[in-house]
């Protein structure tokens, strides 16, 4: 492994970093308004369930092929099994996807907090707010092209020490404002009814299409499927206990998702009524705006909120862009400098009209979707799932599960190793197989 690779490489920093990968805009953007659209209470049910099962034991497959190896995802694949390379190639490519429409949404988040810090949090409440902003040209790319600035100069100066020490302690912080948001949230007038909406589930709202985007939401919150994992992985040491570090990892990323639904989905029915479930991507930059609005000194929490989730992304996107531009440098050979030139490319080709789609290039749509969100569709529900799939196979049949239960049990028993291997096996190459194919039916 190249020392000049950026680093959340620390070895001490492993959960840490893994967390801070983890732990993004997945959490508090995407899983609330997912779980508004589809049905609540229904989706919360069966996100915990799939991340019990099937994520946790996809993301200790990953970590212990990676330490098993010590290396990244392409050559990891190719180094166990030359026929299975191609899985590791797959996986290379969804991070260069999620990359640039992720950073438009940071852009989104920068804006926010810039509107926040400079006082204007009651004009950003405003009904139309959102819809002007991002339906405008300049200025969403504008953000969109600082955000990726920020993430590409952490990229060349490296990110050594300085954002995990900073993560210690945003990242509690970051839970301490958003379980007072969403106690807040609860208390708001009218917000019952979104709670029951949000904690009980409904069966009558039980669809494919949930069960679907909780699977690939589960992938994309956790980072699975797509390398990183595996990366990170091979900068764990042998004593480092991995069952313990993936539960702390996938409940932390859980707590803090739970959380966020709780600040924004009771407030959804306050402010706006059910109507508004629908909302998808704007649902957190239109709902807590009126939250904080509703707030005393809710401009000063806002704006706190936003640096938090601002910089929650940041870590985030670090990772993914560390990931495409690692994935240049081992497979192609390029020097850092030229790997990271080529990711900013793809930025450009992928990031541009994926902000400008809700404008003035709305009119071109893939499958009916905006370009954004048929970059998070494509990578989310179709590349993520097929290489999920495809690991579960490499690892319960072809290098077998006893070979990742014995790397875990260097340094202490695999308590759940049979339900790792049943979940390895059998329950989720099936289930995501069934998923995957059910869409297209
Ligand atoms: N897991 C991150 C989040 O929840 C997003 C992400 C996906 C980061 C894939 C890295 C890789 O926001």
């Amino acid at each position: 492994m190249s020392d000049n690779r950026g680093s959340f490489t620390s070895r001490i920093g492993f959960v840490l970093a893994a967390a801070g990968s983890a732990v993004g805009l997945g959490n508090i953007w995407r899983f609330p308004y997912l779980a508004a659209k589809n049905g609540g209470g229904i989706f919360l049910l069966i996100y915990i369930l799939l991340v019990l099962t099937v994520g946790i034991a996809l993301m200790t497959a990953e970590i212990t092929l990676g330490r098993k190896t010590g290396l990244s995802v392409c050559s990891a694949f190719k180094k166990l099994n030359k026929k299975w390379a191609f899985v590791g190639v797959l996986g290379a490519i969804v991070p260069a996807i999620i990359l640039p429409y992720y950073s438009v949404i940071g852009g989104w988040v920068l804006k926010y907090l810039v509107v926040y810090c400079e006082g204007f949090g009651d004009t950003a409440a405003a009904d139309g707010f959102f819809g002007g902003f991002i339906s405008s040209s300049a200025s969403p790319l504008f953000w969109y092209v600082i955000f990726i600035g920020i993430v590409t100069i952490i990229i060349i100066y490296g990110v050594r020490k300085g954002i995990e020490r900073a993560s210690k302690i945003l990242m509690p912080l970051l839970v301490i404002l958003t379980v007072i948001v969403a106690i807040y949230s609860i208390f708001l007038p009218g917000a019952g009814e979104g709670l029951v909406y949000y904690l009980k589930p409904d069966f009558s709202h039980l669809s494919w299409s949930g069960v679907l985007g909780a699977m690939s939401q589960m992938f994309y919150s956790l980072s699975l499927a797509m390398g990183i994992m595996i990366t990170y992985g091979s900068y764990v040491q042998k004593r480092e206990n991995i069952e313990t570090a993936v539960t702390h990892i996938a409940l932390f990323d859980t707590a803090i998702a739970f959380l966020a639904g709780l600040m924004i989905i009771p407030a959804v029915f306050s402010f706006m009524g059910p109507e508004a479930l629908n909302a998808g991507p704007g649902l957190m930059f239109i709902t807590l705006p009126k939250v904080f609005k509703s707030m005393t000194a809710g401009g000063f929490i806002g704006a706190t909120f936003f640096i938090l989730v601002f910089f929650a992304a940041l870590t985030s996107a670090i990772s993914l862009m560390e990931a495409v531009v690692a994935s240049f440098q081992d497979e192609f050979k390029f020097s850092r400098t030229k790997a990271i030139i080529a990711t900013l490319i793809i930025c450009v080709v992928l990031g541009v009209p994926s902000s400008m789609g809700n404008g003035a290039w709305s009119g071109f749509l893939i499958m009916g979707m905006d370009f954004l969100s048929f970059c998070d569709y494509i990578s989310n529900n179709i590349m993520m799932p097929v290489v999920a799939v495809l690991t579960c196979v490499f690892v319960g049949y072809v290098i077998k599960p006893q070979a990742i239960i014995e790397e875990v049990e260097l340094s202490n028993t695999f308590k759940k190793k049979k339900l790792f291997e049943l979940s390895i096996k059998f329950f989720a190459p099936v289930g995501l197989f069934i998923i995957l194919v059910s869409q297209f039916v």
